[in-house]
């Protein structure tokens, strides 16, 4: 993790860093737990302070057991003051992390409240500041909120995430905490950054092809995936540029995003960004065809002619073409198939001259298009031909992060130095 000049204790490479792990009223908190473990397992120091609010999610009782320490609730418990008072434990922290980290601590973060333990640290500690948000969808697009979370960032916060899918509340959108896995990976300094030094091209989302100036033909891809592919190869310190069809997704922490509409748009955008970059991954749905001539004016019924023809011509296969270049990057491909997952999967892998193809089998429930969760079956080339790996049903930002490693290993592998 980077680390800004003005931090007191830069992390101790190779060694774990003593992380102050903030929880706050979300019901994302009982994700703290497992969190908190991760940190300890990964062999980080772990205190933990909790709000009023989300010691109604989760006891402290929980959290002590889990980290061996106990666990700091008020700012006012001469008891507790005695032992370790505040300012003593916002020097001892070279990592304060807020998880999840709601809309209302958020805001007074933002503005600089101290009015209770877990602000009074934050506002007392020159320690790296990382926050995880969680909130219902609503509150996450709130003016209120954006204005808040870029407060936070100029302030030096860095923000993780919000997820976008299905929400206790039963909303669906972006407010979901990141997984504690991929919270982890985000903050993983002692372990070499896997992704460091490496540029990392993602598409992502549908295409719209225009018809006339109101109408398109499009899909009902997400963007999920291509998102959370994004997210994960910046959390493992790639720099990623990523290039997205139309879709009501945040950027992710640290991604550079362009926006484009049609296939030839995002073919140019593609060509025009892939250009020295390591990683290429075409996550993007994309219309295999457009109008041959977009109509100047609104198409309008004619009487008494009960159909319409359109005629339409082949896109430009983006991934293939950049999977042609003299200076092709390595080339990630998703193939979304009904059966015969493997079969098809090879199929494109040679015909569109990939590296690696990521199929996804649309026709089980709950998975794939537009959900949260996905399963893949990984096919990759090989010296010795093709091998492959199949990740099992997992939320997108794990299996994200599972296949931007499996990548980077491959890549490795393709290319020693
Ligand atoms: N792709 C692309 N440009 C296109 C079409 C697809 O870059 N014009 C990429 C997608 O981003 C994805 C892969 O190619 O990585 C999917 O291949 P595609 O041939 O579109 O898959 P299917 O639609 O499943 O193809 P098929 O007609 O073989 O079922």
């Amino acid at each position: 993790m980077s680390l800004s000049p003005g931090h007191r204790n830069a992390g101790r490479p190779g060694e774990g860093r003593r992380i102050l792990l903030g929880i706050s009223a979300g019901i994302a908190a009982y994700k703290s737990a497992h969190l908190a473990r991760l940190l300890k397992q990964a062999g980080h120091e772990v205190r933990v302070v909790m709000t009023e609010g989300a010691q109604a999610f989760i006891t402290p009782l929980t959290l002590q057991a889990l980290t061996g320490e106990p666990v700091r609730t008020s700012l006012l418990d001469p008891e507790a003051e005695a032992g370790m008072g505040h300012i003593e434990l916002a020097r001892w922290a070279d990592l304060i992390l807020v998880a999840p980290a709601t809309a209302d601590l958020m805001a007074r973060l933002a503005h600089g409240h101290a009015d209770d333990l877990l602000t009074t640290l934050c506002l007392a500690s020159d320690a790296e500041k990382v926050m995880a948000p969680a909130m219902n969808q609503a509150m996450w697009r709130q003016p209120a909120t954006v204005r808040n979370a870029h407060r936070l960032a100029e302030d030096g916060w860095r923000l993780l995430g919000p997820d976008s899918g299905d929400q206790a509340c039963g909303d669906v959108g972006p407010g979901r905490m990141l997984e504690p896995e991929a919270i982890l990976a985000a903050l993983d300094d002692t372990a070499p950054r896997e992704a460091a030094g490496l540029t990392v091209v993602i598409t992502a989302g549908p295409t719209r092809e225009p018809l006339d100036p109101v109408r398109y033909l499009s899909n009902h891809s997400s963007g999920k995936m291509g998102f959370a592919l994004a997210a994960a190869a910046a959390a493992l310190g790639a720099r990623v540029l990523l290039i997205s069809g139309p879709v009501a997704l945040p950027t992710p922490a640290g991604v550079e995003r362009h926006d484009v509409e049609s296939a030839r748009e995002m073919h140019d955008a593609a060509h025009r960004l892939a250009r020295g970059c390591d990683l290429f991954i075409g996550c993007a749905a994309v219309a295999d065809y457009r109008a041959e001539t977009p109509a100047e004016h609104k198409l309008k019924k004619r009487e008494g002619e009960h159909t319409l023809t359109l005629r339409l011509v082949k896109n430009p296969d983006i991934i293939a073409s950049i999977a042609a270049r003299d200076d092709r990057p390595y080339v990630v491909g998703f193939a979304a198939e009904t059966r015969d997952l493997e079969a098809y999967a090879r199929d494109k892998l040679a015909r569109k001259g990939l590296d690696m193809v990521v199929a996804n089998d649309v026709s089980r429930a709950g998975l794939g298009f537009g959900a949260d969760d996905n399963a893949a079956l990984l096919v990759w080339r090989d010296a010795d031909g093709t091998d492959q790996r199949s990740l099992p049903p997992q939320p997108k930002s794990q299996l994200a992060l599972a296949v931007v490693r499996q990548a980077l290993a491959r890549l490795r592998a393709a290319a020693p130095p």
